[in-house]
């Protein structure tokens, strides 16, 4: 397994005080938009990428999907799941996203919160997930804004008092990984420009539903950082659909 700052028991402590992981979904700024991009879960056959907790898992779970798979790479995060979780009808998987093999048309719907730019090649996701999404099956995901991951260093610019002055993009156009810093450790991610997530899809053969640019609801403007959030985008939602007719389409 490639190693995962996820396991950094220093950053784990940190990622699980964290109001999102320790609210669940009601507390995460984007899943009033996220869960509207859902299609009807009801005897789905749904996969997770980078499932984390296990959240989105829990709620296809309680909307009455068929089978829910949760697949992450991290031992900590996924221990953390199944001791969340009560149903048999999740299975979790320790595995890279980037190893994902299941056979065609095994799912209805694939998901993915907050992972995917955490994956050198959205192109080869793409492609996994295109085989083993049912024709006419749903590809449902969050990723950190291209504005977010442009610079790298996912900080304000603030001045000498430390109020924020604006949120700096740089290198837009220049692809590929960044050093970031988040919950105080270094971590590698993958930047890419808006073109490049929707383009790809497009040639992987997914249509374009929908894509939401979400805002923080005003009940969670009480989380510390939270309003700062209305000055630029942090999170890119993309809901796409594999063409009808290809694989095994769940009767
Ligand atoms: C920001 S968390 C999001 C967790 C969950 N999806 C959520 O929204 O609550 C990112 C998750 O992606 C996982 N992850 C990062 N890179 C991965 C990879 N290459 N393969 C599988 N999981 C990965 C991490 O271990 C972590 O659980």
């Amino acid at each position: 397994m490639p190693e995962n700052p996820y396991d950094n028991p220093r950053f784990f402590a940190r990622y699980r005080a964290m109001p999102r992981s320790v609210g669940g979904l009601q507390a995460a700024g984007e899943w009033h938009a996220l869960r509207r991009l859902l299609p009807d879960l009801r005897d789905k056959r749904v996969l997770d990428l980078g499932c984390g907790f296990g959240w989105h898992c829990r709620y296809a779970a309680e909307q009455g999907a068929r089978r829910v798979v949760g697949v992450d790479v991290s031992e900590r995060m996924l221990a953390e799941a199944r001791a969340k979780t009560t149903t048999p009808l999740i299975e979790y998987v320790q595995r890279p996203i980037e190893e994902i093999d299941y056979p065609e048309g095994a799912f209805d719907v694939v998901l993915s919160s907050l992972a995917l730019h955490y994956v050198a090649s959205f192109e080869d996701v793409c492609r996994r997930v295109a085989r083993c999404l049912a024709g006419g099956g749903d590809f449902v995901f969050s990723v950190e804004h291209p504005v977010f991951t442009a610079r790298g260093d996912q900080e304000w610019h603030r001045d000498a008092e430390g109020n924020i002055l604006h949120w700096p993009v740089d290198r837009y156009f220049q692809e590929g990984l960044r050093e970031a810093v988040f919950l105080g450790e270094r971590m590698t991610k993958y930047h890419r420009t808006l073109t490049t997530y929707v383009d790809t899809l497009l040639a992987a053969g997914f249509s374009l539903h929908r894509l939401v640019e979400p805002q923080p609801p005003e009940h969670l403007m009480d989380q510390p950082g939270m309003r700062d959030e209305l000055r630029r985008p942090l999170m890119l939602l993309i809901a796409a659909r594999r063409a009808a007719g290809h694989g095994a389409a769940h009767p």
